[in-house]
């Protein structure tokens, strides 16, 4: 075997093949099974997204009706899923909480049958449709509430905003919700995905791959920066501030949350999409003080750093769309993970269907024959 360069990040290197989506870094073209996402994002919703994804194909009228009515079915979760999570401290961070629940989900349902179709599809329709319940049961525990029942007769996206707050939501913020959630589902090899696959790799369960993934979501380098996104043009606080904060933090070598990507040397097209549907809220609720504060930020981070290809990426302006729907900071990474668990399906399915553990090497820079040096000589 030859002996291939070290690239930091594993940059540039293929860790699989996949025909699940598809990233255009210098066009900015993102596609789902090969569809644009510009198309699924005004079409689709995200529960005939998921299928496309999952099962490769969109589905058929009769398939989604009845894909729709399984995830419907598997909404509610075990009581002693509920009781644990009471358990958990309310200071603790959702992302904690969400990792652990759905690491739980795996003792309920350890039979493990990865050969068999029933047993994928079973799993993935409970892991779509319990994550968003658990979330939301996290959310409404730590306020010292009871959490709420799912309600059937709302759709996926309007039942997990109801159950956050026991309110029925605008349709328009349910809809734009749905939206964010498909252009959440799935990026390619990005850093949870891989995890996911190296999980998958090992042959142990679905619960177990999607726990070990919102455990790599959460950090601020990934999903993680949307909270910290809110956070940072909070400190900003006004639109006269932002060119010396950009300013500063470049000098000081610090990244700037909600910029930049691995893949795209141009502005993320989700990042459009969701600039826009902040903007269709706007209209319809009322403008966001911080709004103006991060179109500034775009304009002086491309000038500043435009020319090695920092753009806002899918982080960037989530945040303000999801505030506008009064929905709390720190619930803005489990959100994205509602939506990436499908997208770390899709690959789970992959992975399984042409497995070989993933088992990298190293380059050894330490020392070799060392000598023991006995504890009172050290
Ligand atoms: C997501 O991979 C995916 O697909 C992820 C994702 C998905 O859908 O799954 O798209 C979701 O994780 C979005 C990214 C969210 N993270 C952030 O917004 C955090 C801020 N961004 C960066 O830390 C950074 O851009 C990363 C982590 C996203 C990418 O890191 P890379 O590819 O390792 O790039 P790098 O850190 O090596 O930077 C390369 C150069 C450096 O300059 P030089 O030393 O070469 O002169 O670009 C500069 C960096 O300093 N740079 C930035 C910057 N990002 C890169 N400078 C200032 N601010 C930034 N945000």
């Amino acid at each position: 075997m030859s002996v291939c360069e070290y690239k930091p990040g594993l940059e540039g290197i293929p860790a699989a093949q996949s025909s699940i989506s598809y990233v255009d870094g210098q066009k900015g073209i993102l596609e789902y099974r090969g569809i644009r996402i510009e198309e699924l994002a005004a079409k689709s919703t995200f529960l005939e997204t998921a299928y496309l994804l999952i099962w490769g194909e969109l589905p058929s009228k009769e398939e989604l009706a009845a894909f729709e009515e399984e995830v419907r079915l598997h909404r509610r979760i075990k009581y002693r899923i509920r009781d644990m999570m009471k358990c958990f401290p309310e200071s603790g961070h959702p992302m904690d909480a969400l990792q652990a629940s759905a690491a739980a989900l795996g003792l309920f349902y350890s039979l493990r049958d990865l050969h068999n179709p029933a047993y994928i599809r079973d799993s993935v329709v409970r892991l779509i449709a319990t994550i968003p319940t658990m979330v939301a049961a996290f959310q409404l525990m730590r306020k010292g509430n009871d959490p709420v029942r799912p309600r059937d007769d709302l759709d996926y996206s309007a039942n997990f905003l109801y159950m956050l707050d026991e309110k029925e939501p605008d349709p328009l913020a349910a809809k734009i919700f749905d939206i964010c959630l498909i252009l959440h589902v799935e990026h390619t090899m990005n850093a949870s995905t891989f995890s996911a696959r190296v999980t998958a790799s090992t042959l142990t369960d679905p619960y177990a791959v999607v726990a070990s993934a919102v455990g790599t979501l959460g950090g601020p380098l990934h999903g993680g920066a949307n909270e910290e996104v809110i956070q940072m043009l909070e400190d900003i606080g006004s639109v006269a501030n932002v060119r010396p904060y950009v300013e500063d933090l470049i000098q000081r070598k610090a990244k700037i949350m909600g910029f930049g990507h691995r893949v795209y040397k141009v502005k993320d097209p989700r990042a459009t999409i969701l600039q826009n549907l902040a903007e269709e809220l706007f209209s319809k609720f009322g403008e966001d003080k911080y709004y103006e504060i991060a179109q500034e930020m775009e304009r002086v981070v491309a000038e500043k750093l435009g020319h090695k290809g920092i753009y806002p990426n899918v982080d960037f302006y989530s945040g303000l769309v999801y505030r506008k729907m009064g929905i709390p900071t720190d619930l803005f990474t489990p959100i994205f993970a509602i939506a990436r668990v499908a997208g770390w399906l899709a690959h789970w399915k992959e992975q399984l269907e042409e497995n070989r553990i993933f088992r990298p090497t190293q380059v050894y820079n330490g020392q070799h024959e060392a000598p023991y040096i006995p504890i009172d000589q050290r």
